[in-house]
C-alpha cells in the first residue's frame, strides 16, 4: 500500500514554503518525485501545454481520469492533487460529487476547483463526501476569457472575501493566482490554510509552475514563470542526432546485440 502525503500534512505545512508543480505522465511525476517535490497538481493546463487545446475549458473529465491514473501510477509518496475541469462541478452539488468520487477512483489525492464565494457551496459538499479540495482564485483560467480576462486581480475586498469563504468552507489549500503580491501576503497572513501562489509575488506559503514552462517546453510562458531547464532545444538536437544517425546509417549498429526486449 502506497502511503501518500496526506491533505491534513500539506495544511500543516502553513507558514513553511514550499514547492508543487504540475505534471501530466508518469515519466515527469517520477522525475518531480525524484527531486523531493511531494505535490503534485495534475492540472487542467493538460489542454494548453499537452493537448494542444487554446483553452482549459475544453479538457473533459475523462482527460482527467486519463492523466491523474499516469501521474498517481509514476508516483509513491506524492500526494495528487487533480483539477475538476470545466462544466463538471457547476450545476449541482451531486455533479461536483459525482465528479470529484471519479477523479479519486482514477487516482487523486484530493480535487481543486476554481471560484470563491461563489463555489464555497460545492468545496464544502465535496469535503462533506470525503474528499479533499483545493481552491483557485484570482484569475480563474476556465471562465477567464469568457469573463474577466487574465489580468492581474487588484481588487482586496473581493480577494478576502473569497478567500475567506474557500477557507471556511473546509478546503485545506488555496491556489492564488495572478493576485497583487500584498494582497497575497495580507490573505497568507489572514487565513489558516497554506496559499500556492502563481504570479502572486513571494510571500505565499507555497508555489507552483506550470512543469512545461519550468522545463523550457513552452513558446509563449507567462512572465511570471522561470525556465529552469530548456528541454525544447535539448530535444530538437536530440532528435536532429538521431535522424542524421539513421541517414548515414550509424544507427542501429550493424549487429543487433539482445535476443529479448522488455515488455514495452
Ligand atoms: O491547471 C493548472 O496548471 C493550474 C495551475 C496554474 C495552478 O491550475
Amino acid at each position: 500500500m502506497r502511503q501518500r502525503t496526506r491533505a491534513g500534512a500539506i495544511r500543516e505545512r502553513k507558514g513553511t514554503p514550499f514547492a508543487t508543480v504540475t505534471a501530466y505522465d508518469a515519466a515527469f511525476a517520477r522525475a518531480a518525485e525524484a527531486a523531493g517535490i511531494d505535490v503534485l497538481l495534475v492540472g487542467d493546463s493538460l489542454g494548453n501545454v499537452v493537448l494542444g487545446y487554446e483553452s482549459t475549458a475544453s479538457v473533459t473529465l475523462e482527460d482527467m481520469e486519463r492523466h491523474a491514473g499516469a501521474v498517481a501510477r509514476g508516483s509513491i509518496r506524492a500526494h495528487v492533487i487533480v483539477d475538476l475541469p470545466f462544466m463538471s462541478y457547476e450545476a449541482s452539488d451531486a455533479d461536483a460529487i459525482r465528479s470529484a468520487g471519479r477523479l479519486v477512483r482514477a487516482g487523486a489525492s484530493s480535487v481543486k476547483l476554481e471560484g470563491g464565494v461563489d463555489r464555497a457551496e460545492r468545496i464544502a459538499a465535496i469535503v462533506r463526501a470525503g474528499i479533499p479540495v483545493v481552491g483557485h482564485m484570482g484569475v480563474l483560467p476556465q471562465t477567464a476569457a469568457l469573463a474577466e480576462g487574465f489580468r492581474r486581480r487588484h481588487d482586496r475586498a473581493a480577494l478576502l472575501a473569497d478567500a475567506h469563504a474557500i477557507s471556511d468552507a473546509g478546503a485545506f489549500a488555496v491556489v492564488l493566482e495572478m493576485v497583487d503580491a500584498t494582497i497575497a501576503a495580507e490573505i497568507t497572513a489572514a487565513i489558516p490554510i497554506p496559499t500556492i501562489g502563481i504570479g502572486s509575488g513571494n510571500a505565499t506559503d507555497a508555489q507552483i509552475l506550470v512543469l512545461y514552462d519550468l522545463l523550457g517546453l513552452t513558446s509563449e510562458a507567462p512572465p511570471f514563470a522561470r525556465a529552469y531547464a530548456d528541454l525544447s532545444a535539448a530535444a530538437t538536437g536530440a532528435l536532429r542526432s538521431y535522424a542524421a544517425d539513421v541517414a548515414a546509417r550509424r544507427f542501429p549498429a550493424a549487429l543487433a546485440t539482445a535476443d529479448s526486449r522488455n515488455g514495452r
